[in-house]
């Protein structure tokens, strides 16, 4: 660092100094590892918060929001050896960690994964917090970097793992730091480049869409279908608002199947419907079988632009919801609800789908929710009181019509 070549007394000062604005600016970090040759192997400086989204003993769903890491410790940090990948371990607080790990190739190196834990059993941070313990989330990223480049990454970026969001912003980062120097030349990362980021035009040339409807108006019903080859393996129909809650500000936004285009694939085991339109990059539902003869949505992914033109992605792979027999479409009418993560929700109206063994094109005999099969089940006590109803009337009726009739002939 460049304090340690200035003289003693100055450089105390700026130590000093460093300390104090490293109290103030406890969010931004600086690793500099060496080898054991003393040559510098594994270089990086960023900032990073993290809002995490939890459930409270009451079941309400509470975030909290850490910029302050406070003081942290790299003690795990490594440069890798021939058996192990290099890493940065950033521990704070009482059971937070933070790990990013490194692979390279011959030309390039890349930043592979990160795995953040937090204790939900610390109530200072998550009060009422429902004790899970530890918590880990994981994210696989990949971004490949030549070697002997430095990432440069100074744009604000999002990340969404299960219920947590993370957003980095200053970050540089160098692994396999060659013959001990960081390297001058930058690697910048597509959200620094001026001109070839998408989201500032499709954020200028599609203005209304991305603005959010008002919550209370219900989304047009959409009908969407999915085809192997020549045959309709999957149909769906649909009303979908999505329920965007950041920094406890929530976005809803509805589907306008007019401007949405589908994808989608069958295989034998699992099925997916894909939309996507203007200001949303995916929107994937992802079905799957459960005990060889019922279906259910097992997935959703979802990546979209936001209003302000940042990017919210998130998904989730351990879903249960809309489950019927196979051969079967599961049907539910009223609103329901797709808890995605803490973050995202999307509300279905008129829902309607059938993701397996679909025949000539058309639905098979649905399943409902039940939710609908309450309405459902008044119907056929309404016509049944209805009918009891009817006869009391007709006897009634003849009752009369025989005494009188009998008076009449009497009467003659
Ligand atoms: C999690 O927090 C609880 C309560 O503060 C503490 O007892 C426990 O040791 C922590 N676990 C870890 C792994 O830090
Ligand atoms: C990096 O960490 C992830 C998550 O722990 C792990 O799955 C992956 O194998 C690691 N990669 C290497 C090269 O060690
Ligand atoms: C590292 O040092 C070697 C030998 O001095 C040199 O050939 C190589 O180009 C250097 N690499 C970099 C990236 O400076
Ligand atoms: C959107 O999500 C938030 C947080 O989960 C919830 O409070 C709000 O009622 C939801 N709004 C709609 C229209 O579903
Ligand atoms: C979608 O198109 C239909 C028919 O053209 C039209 O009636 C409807 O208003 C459109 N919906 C939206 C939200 O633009
Ligand atoms: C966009 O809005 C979201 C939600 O209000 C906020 O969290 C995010 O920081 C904003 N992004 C930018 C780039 O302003
Ligand atoms: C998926 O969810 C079920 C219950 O909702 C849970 O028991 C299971 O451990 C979860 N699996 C994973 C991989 O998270």
């Amino acid at each position: 660092m460049v304090y340690l070549r200035l003289s003693p007394i100055l450089g105390s000062g700026i130590v000093l100094l460093c300390l104090v604005l490293g109290a103030v600016r406890a969010y931004e970090l600086e690793l500099k590892l060496k080898d054991s040759g003393k040559a510098t192997c594994l270089y990086a400086k960023w900032q990073m918060n993290f809002t995490i989204y939890y459930e409270t003993i009451n079941k309400t769903n509470e975030s909290v929001t850490i910029s302050d890491l406070g003081p942290v410790t790299y003690n795990e940090s490594t440069c890798g050896d021939g058996k192990n990948s290099p890493k940065i371990v950033v521990q704070f607080g009482s059971g937070f960690s933070w790990v990013v790990n490194f692979t390279k190739d011959a030309s390039d190196y890349s930043i592979d994964s990160i795995l953040f834990s937090y204790n939900t059993s610390n109530k200072s941070i998550f009060p009422d917090a429902e004790d899970k313990g530890v918590i880990t989330v994981h994210d696989r990223w990949a971004i490949r970097v030549p070697l002997n480049d430095i990432f440069r990454c100074y744009s604000l970026w999002t990340v969404e793992m299960n219920d947590v969001v993370q957003h980095y912003w200053n970050v540089l980062v160098q692994a396999f730091v060659q013959n001990g120097t960081v390297s001058k030349k930058e690697y910048v990362c597509d959200k620094d480049k001026p001109s070839t980021t998408l989201a500032p035009i499709i954020h200028t040339t599609v203005p209304s869409p991305t603005t959010p409807s008002t919550p209370k108006e219900k989304p047009e019903v959409g009908t969407y279908s999915v085809s192997n080859g020549s045959s309709t393996c999957l149909l769906a129909k649909m009303g979908l608002q999505l329920n965007i809650t950041q920094d406890k500000v929530s976005t809803v936004i509805n589907i306008n199947p007019n401007t949405t285009s589908v994808t989608g694939s069958c295989q034998p085991q699992t099925a997916q419907l894909r939309l996507n339109s203007s200001n949303i990059k995916y929107l994937e539902f992802v079905f799957a079988m459960k005990n060889e003869n019922r279906f259910y949505l097992k997935e959703v992914h979802v990546s979209m632009y936001l209003v302000n033109g940042s990017d919210f992605s998130t998904s989730n792979n351990n879903l249960s919801y809309w489950d019927a027999p196979l051969g079967s479409s599961y049907m539910c009418n009223k609103e329901q609800t797709v808890s995605v993560s803490g973050a995202f929700q999307i509300n279905t109206f008129d829902l309607r789908v059938q993701p397996f063994n679909v025949m000539e094109g058309k639905y098979s005999t649905a399943e409902e929710c039940s939710a609908d099969s309450d309405l459902n089940f008044l119907i056929p006590v309404a016509v049944g009181v209805a009918l009891g109803f009817l006869i009391i009337v007709v006897f009634i009726s003849y009752m009369i019509g025989r005494r009188k009739s009998r008076t009449g002939y009497q009467s003659v």
